[in-house]
């Protein structure tokens, strides 16, 4: 078994992107600048948000975070985002997920200029991923494709099984794999809660690729020998021996499915990480395009 290291492929990212940085910076133009709106006191979207700013000082983008508060209206934020499309000083900005019930989360993406949506969630982003054009591609299924092209698994004619169907992992993720390209051309099967007979699907992927959101669900049992397993849980649980007291858990039982596979990542060293770099990846791309 070998492990994917998001952590090390992504600080190698980060250093890439920090030398594109510095090349912009010495021939007298400006840092790229990202902006996290944030609304709510959701500890695990302030968290993801710090860590996202933390990522931009690294590489040396600018960085600002819009908090608002949980009662802030649709139309405030919606207000906000049109302010953000018209400020020519920002190239990109995420609206950081989930939302409070009070905000529609469609309504929120369609306002956000396709050409600064550097999480790639507008449909016009997603409509070019899925036709294969340039386009910001989310970054959780993005930064999956880097890991596995830094690590050179093959792919191709592979059957790969996706568990989860949300359109910012799941739907992409199967859409990616699924098309002529490297990584890429693989079978692709998407399997979600109303699947049938998910224990024998799950046995005959050669990849799988776990973002259900279940602590845990994905068991020893559920996978072949030799299988590439790839963790997208994050959930924050309460544990007062951890240090941080609230560590993330994965949603693959990690201790007794990775001596069965090839390949495995773990939380937080392996999807997070990559994640976070994909978004710093597209937010160049946006100041690129300018
Ligand atoms: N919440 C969980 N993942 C994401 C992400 O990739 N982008 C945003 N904006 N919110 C999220």
């Amino acid at each position: 078994m070998q492990l994917l290291d998001g952590k090390s492929c992504s600080q190698q990212i980060r250093q890439e992107i920090a030398e594109q940085v510095d090349q912009i910076k010495s021939s007298g133009g400006r840092a790229p600048h990202l902006v996290a709106v944030l609304i709510g006191n959701d500890g695990a979207s302030q968290n993801y948000v710090a860590m996202k700013t933390r990522d931009c000082d690294e590489v040396g983008f600018n960085s600002s975070v819009i908090h608002m508060n949980n009662a802030t209206t649709e139309q405030k934020l919606l207000d906000t985002i049109a302010e953000l499309n018209a400020d020519s000083d920002i190239d990109g900005f995420i609206v950081q997920l989930p939302l409070p019930q009070h905000i529609n989360e469609s309504k929120v993406i369609l306002a956000i200029d396709p050409k600064k949506d550097v999480d790639g969630f507008c449909p016009e982003n997603v409509g070019n991923m899925n036709l294969g054009l340039p386009t910001f591609i989310s970054a959780t299924p993005n930064g999956i494709m880097e890991l596995l092209r830094r690590y050179d698994i093959k792919t191709e004619g592979k059957h790969c099984v996706v568990l989860g169907r949300s359109n910012i992992v799941g739907t992409p993720m199967a859409i990616l794999l699924s098309r002529n390209t490297k990584p890429g051309n693989a079978t692709v099967t998407i399997a979600h809660s109303r699947t049938k007979g998910l224990k024998e699907l799950c046995l005959t992927a050669d990849i799988l690729i776990v973002a259900i959101g279940k602590t845990g669900f994905v068991t020893a049992d559920m996978v072949k020998k030799g299988t590439v397993v790839i963790d997208v849980g994050q959930t924050r649980v309460s544990d007062t021996t951890r240090k941080s007291g609230f560590p993330n858990v994965g949603d693959v039982d990690f201790e007794n499915v990775k001596n069965k596979c090839s390949y495995i990542t773990y939380v937080t060293g392996g999807v997070g990480p990559m994640t976070r770099a994909s978004l710093l990846q597209n937010t160049l791309k946006a100041y690129q395009r300018k």
